[in-house]
């Protein structure tokens, strides 16, 4: 896509009015200076939703979400930045000029021919006789016009270059078809259609626009080649960042808190079918860090199909890590005595699946129940080899509670003493013998157990300054990071100081710059809550605030030096009473 202007970009937010975009997605009703609302991110009775016209920025105290203008579309919609900019500037009457020349100019063609393409396929299915090959197949595996219609499913004719021609006489260079993997030069060194009678997937954009295609084999016979030709790699399809029905799952996934990952197109397509719309599929390859990301848009928890062959299992066991890495929650749902969900689905009730759903086993339950299930787990090398396997998962679980929970399952599952699967689950990888190492507890997620609530005067002085960026130049001129001794408001603290100098002067501007969506949301946080400061004394408050932060560092560092002559001298007393008080002082922060 290309890129769009600063320039365009700065008038989409200046245009973009936060209270005018909220209310496009639903009522908002006055309170006071603000708006209200029920929280569209997660499920509420009574509103905690705000939104800020003052600041333009919205918060809700209930899920922490919170955000300016463009964040808000982002998350309502599933889509990235440029997206979004691109769906407020339609909305807004700001033209994105196209850039023409070069690459960038290009990409807008593939677009254009992937569109065509989708429309073409679609069209040629609409218009087949009754009786023609893809209707019949289509009828024997029970897919339907509206499914049809849903999927915007197009069958690629079997023709040589019936698509390549009609694209060509749309004005589309042979280039731009080869770019977006529609045609491909023959061995006679023509251009030919990459896909010929197949049944057509079209495989979109969170926004729902077309970025490459499946095309599935009319039938089972394996001359006709491989099963499913999915595009190739392309500058607008990489099937790592993809998810087929992504476009479609997404508000389902968000009203239900939780989206369905299969394997295949046709499973997707079943549970279409049968209701179940919080559905997506990995398009024909493995589950990869790039789909978390996009999941984690949309939802936090998933619950993973994998066919129930061999195959199946060691997807589940690789996927599992990548999903619970990305702190998303992961169920593994195994269909037994059915191939896939579609099969299941072809024979039982959309009832049954989900009741089957609510029940799924999380990640860890599966692995260890695969495991025991796969070997005699009265034989003792079995049971060594159950735990060695199961351990290293254990160990990656961030929360004490829920790693010591596993730990006790797989000790009562293995018939082995609880104390030592901690205590090895405890240790690092490589002291158990094992290759790689767990991932450390990140900074992040550390933080994120614990509220941004402990230094009060810091509290208020953040608030005050992220209020009006302006004090960062005046009140705040010399404030260092590291004088707010609670690093998760020295985090904060450094970002906005960053987003100033990148020339933010309000709340919304800070947050246009901010990157980590924690810190976004702390933001937010700290600027809509008027517990925190009086607007109107904004500025006489924090100023106190500074004075009592500076305060503190003075006696902080009084106590250091008393700490460091009685140890000179050799009075252990004394020394350990300045260290205590210099402990209580950064303890306590400000009061
Ligand atoms: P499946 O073989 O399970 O296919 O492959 P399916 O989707 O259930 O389709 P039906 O029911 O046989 O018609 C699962 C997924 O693996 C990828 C596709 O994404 C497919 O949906 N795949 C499979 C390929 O990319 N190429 C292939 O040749 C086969
Ligand atoms: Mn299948």
């Amino acid at each position: 896509m290309a890129t769009i202007p600063e320039s365009v970009i700065e008038e989409v937010r200046r245009r973009a009015e936060i209270v005018e975009v909220v209310s496009h997605y639903l009522p908002l009703k006055k309170s006071g200076a603000n708006y209200r609302a029920l929280c569209p991110f997660h499920q509420e009775k009574s509103p905690s939703f705000n939104v800020n016209p003052a600041k333009q920025i919205f918060h809700c105290f209930g899920c922490g979400e919170g955000g300016n203008s463009i964040t808000f579309v982002m998350k309502k919609e599933g889509v990235t930045f440029p997206e979004a900019v691109r769906i407020l500037a339609d909305r807004y009457g700001v033209d994105i000029p196209k850039e023409k020349r070069g690459g960038e100019g290009e990409l807008d063609d593939v677009y254009r021919a992937l569109e065509s393409a989708a429309e073409f396929y679609h069209q040629r299915l609409l218009n087949e006789k009754p009786g023609a090959a893809v209707n019949q197949y289509l009828q024997k595996r029970g897919v339907d016009h509206a499914m049809v219609n849903k999927l915007r499913l197009g069958v690629a004719p079997d023709e040589w270059d019936s698509l390549t021609r009609s694209l060509i006489k749309q004005g589309f260079s042979t280039q731009i078809l080869e770019k977006a993997g529609l045609a491909r030069k023959s061995a006679r060194n023509e251009f030919i259609d990459r896909f010929r009678a197949r049944l057509i997937f079209p495989i979109c954009s969170p926004g729902g626009r077309p970025l490459g295609f499946a095309g599935r084999t009319l039938g089972e016979d394996a001359a006709q080649g491989p099963k499913y030709l999915n595009s190739p790699e392309t500058p607008v399809y990489q099937k790592s960042k993809i998810l087929y029905g992504f476009h479609l799952a997404r508000e389902a996934a968000r009203r239900e808190g939780f989206l369905f990952v299969v394997e295949g197109y046709m499973d997707a397509l079943a549970l279409y079918k049968a209701g179940v719309e919080n559905c997506v599929a990995c398009a024909g390859t493995a589950l990869t860090p790039g789909h978390a990301e996009l999941i984690k848009r949309v939802c936090d928890k998933v619950t993973a199909l994998f066919d129930s062959d061999k195959a199946g299992v060691t997807a589940a066991k690789r996927s599992g890590p990548i999903l619970l890495e990305h702190d998303l929650r992961v169920r593994v749902l195994a269909l037994e005595g059915y191939k896939d969900p579609d099969e299941f689905l072809a024979n039982r009730s959309a009832e049954d699946f989900l009741n089957l759903a609510a029940k799924a086993p999380t990640f860890h339950e599966y692995m260890i129940n695969t495991a025991i299930s796969d070997v005699d787990i009265t034989d003792t090398e079995s049971k060594f080899a159950v735990i060695r396997e199961i351990i290293p998962h254990i160990r990656k679980i961030k929360d004490e509670i829920e790693r010591a929970h596993y730990a006790q399952l797989l000790a009562e599952r293995t018939g082995t003493d609880v104390k030592a699967v901690l205590k090895t689950a405890a240790k690092p990888a490589q002291e158990h013998g094992e290759a790689k190492p767990a991932g450390p507890k990140t900074g992040a997620s550390a933080s994120r157990q614990k509220p941004l609530a402990a230094h009060r005067a810091e509290r208020v002085l953040l608030a005050a300054l992220i209020s009006n960026p302006s004090y960062l130049d005046t009140i705040a001129a010399d404030l260092a990071p590291e004088e707010f001794s609670d690093p998760d408001l020295r985090k904060i603290f450094e970002a906005a100081l960053d987003a100033k100098n990148r020339g933010a002067h309000t709340s919304a501007d800070i947050i246009h710059y901010v990157e980590d969506e924690e810190v976004r949301r702390a933001i937010t946080s700290l600027a809509s809550d008027r517990g925190v400061i009086d607007e109107e004394e904004a500025e006489n408050s924090a100023r106190d605030c500074m004075g009592r932060m500076r305060r503190r560092g003075v006696d902080r560092r009084q106590e250091l030096e008393k700490v460091k002559e009685a140890e000179k001298t050799g009075d252990t007393e004394s020394a350990q009473k300045a260290q205590k008080k210099y402990f209580d002082i950064r303890k306590n922060g400000l009061s």
